[in-house]
């Protein structure tokens, strides 16, 4: 790491990500570009972090990269990576191990010493960064699972910090947990920040029982709720406060930018691309296994195939963002959804229209709204997904109140978006079904779904999430001790 000495423990308030929010390119003439990451919690924390000044520590999405750039007054710290370390910390135990393991283990996770080495090294770094870069009695926010184990090591560097752990995906219960041979020393090195958030009350209480059970600490056994009723963990004299904080999107940002002129006419001129069909549908993700892209690919199908769906007067557009490439159960996946799609194209496609646009890239920010705000029907339908903003960004835009959700109820969102028409997406028929009524909702009961949805997505944004983590993670360790404890 090569910080300025000028620049050493100046910041008052550092995220520390995997990932920093705009990835480096280099273009064909030499030059620098820093183009935005993939994902939501870059998402999430980018507006953020423009609301108040602090440093960013994460990867730039490269091999060995060190630069320390400002953009768009932002100052990001780069912590360098390796080939080597890129396959086994971030391809591999990251990618390969935690990911499917938090993910109900859709694919059977991976389990490798040399990659549990390389998490350890890479963490070990992230912590010596984010230490370097931190003011006297800062505030430290760490990011999600492929940091699990830089609290411990950064309180060991820095006790004068206070340390924030936020996990973006789900947090598995405890039968699946118990898998991972190095359980304990993840659970321990989560312990060593002063608040751990979660997405859902129940993900926080899979981990208070975690903590008692593999590390033998005391905990709090009362019910944790959304925001409200930490649990509490005593670690020798540290009481470590694990709470409910569903994250968010800047909606307000999101409404007000769907409603521009220019955006309505691209939404429009969308519309016409595609020869005016009765139906729009729309899928927007990470090419991930864990998203149900596959699903709702095979619900379309068999409603083709039955006849509920005129294929001459539909179209579902998939917007799929390259992700994890040189992982081999994406590999897998991508072949599996392309082929899906070829099926469906070649079955009930026609030489000018084709049932499925697929586009295997990112699209632009004004492009995506207009694609929300042309869709008649969003399908979201993921197996298991931490959150999911999409279904929020989706709603944020549709002050039109058109439009209809079809979501998944094992989605984080889904706890929030009542109002989606839900389904649990292992249940082919009661996927097709939801469609079904989405696509046929008359335009009253589209009306008072959607505005309820809105009235969720609009009061409970972003910056309402990290201030209520912040909040809680400022207040002092008084507070933990009156906190609920059972
Ligand atoms: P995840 O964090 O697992 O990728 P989320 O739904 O929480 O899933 O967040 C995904 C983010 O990435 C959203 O902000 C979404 O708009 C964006 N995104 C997903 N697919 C695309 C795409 N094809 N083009 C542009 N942005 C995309
Ligand atoms: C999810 C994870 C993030 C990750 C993002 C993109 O949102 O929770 O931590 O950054 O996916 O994945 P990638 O592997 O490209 O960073």
């Amino acid at each position: 790491l090569q910080l300025d000495p000028d620049e050493l423990h100046t910041a008052d308030f550092v995220v520390v990500a995997n990932r920093l929010p705009v990835d480096k390119e280099t273009l064909p003439d030499g030059s620098i570009r820093w183009k935005r990451s993939p994902g939501g919690l870059v998402t999430a924390l980018e507006p953020i972090l423009r609301s108040q000044t602090g440093a960013w520590v994460g990867w730039s999405g490269v091999p060995d990269s060190n630069d320390n750039p400002v953009v768009d007054g932002l100052q990001l710290i780069s912590v360098p990576l390796s080939a080597s370390e890129i396959n086994d910390y971030y391809e591999g135990f990251s990618n390969a191990t935690l990911w499917p393991l938090y993910h109900d283990v859709l694919v059977k996770p991976e389990y490798h010493r040399e990659w549990w080495n390389a998490y350890v090294e890479v963490n070990r770094r992230f912590a010596e960064a984010a230490s370097a870069a931190a003011s006297d009695g800062a505030m430290v926010w760490i990011q999600d699972y492929q940091l699990q184990l830089v609290p411990k090591m950064l309180r060991m560097l820095r006790p004068d910090l206070k340390i924030g752990f936020f996990l973006h995906i789900p947090f598995p219960p405890v039968e699946l947990f118990m898998q991972l041979p190095w359980r304990t020393e993840i659970v321990e090195g989560l312990l060593g920040a002063d608040l751990i958030g979660f997405h859902l009350p129940g993900g926080a209480q899979n981990f208070l029982y975690l903590a008692r059970r593999l590390a033998g600490q005391a905990t709090s056994k009362g019910t944790v709720g959304v925001r409200s009723k930490f649990g509490v963990v005593q670690v020798g004299f540290r009481h470590v406060r694990v709470g409910a904080f569903p994250i968010s999107i800047d909606s307000g940002a999101l409404d007000a930018e769907s409603r521009s002129r220019k955006i309505r006419a691209r939404a429009a001129e969308i519309r016409t691309e595609l020869g005016n069909p009765s139906t729009i549908m729309l899928g927007v993700d990470r090419l991930d296994y864990t998203k149900g892209i596959d699903v709702r690919l095979q619900a379309l199908s068999e409603l083709l195939a039955e006849g509920r769906i005129d294929p001459s007067d539909t179209v579902m557009i998939q917007l799929a963002t390259p992700s994890r490439e040189r992982v081999d159960s994406y590999i897998q996946m991508r072949a599996g959804i392309e082929q899906l799609v070829g099926n469906i194209n070649g079955t009930y496609g026609e030489v000018a229209h084709q049932v499925v646009q697929y586009l295997h890239r990112p699209v632009d920010r004004d492009e995506l709204i207009a694609f929300f705000v042309a869709a008649d029907v969003m399908l979201v339908t993921p197996l298991r997904d931490g959150m999911n903003l999409v279904a929020k960004e989706y709603v944020a835009c549709r002050s039109d109140l058109g439009g209809a959700l079809v979501l998944s109820e094992f989605t984080g969102a889904a706890a929030e978006l009542r109002s989606a028409y839900q389904a649990n997406p292992y249940d082919l028929d009661g996927v097709k079904d939801a469609i079904m009524a989405a696509v046929n909702q008359d335009d009253e009961e589209g009306r008072r779904r959607m505005r309820a949805l809105r009235r969720q997505v609009l009061a409970h944004d972003v910056s309402r999430w990290a201030k209520s983590f912040l909040g809680v993670l400022g207040s002092t360790q008084e507070t933990a001790s009156s906190a609920n404890r059972g």
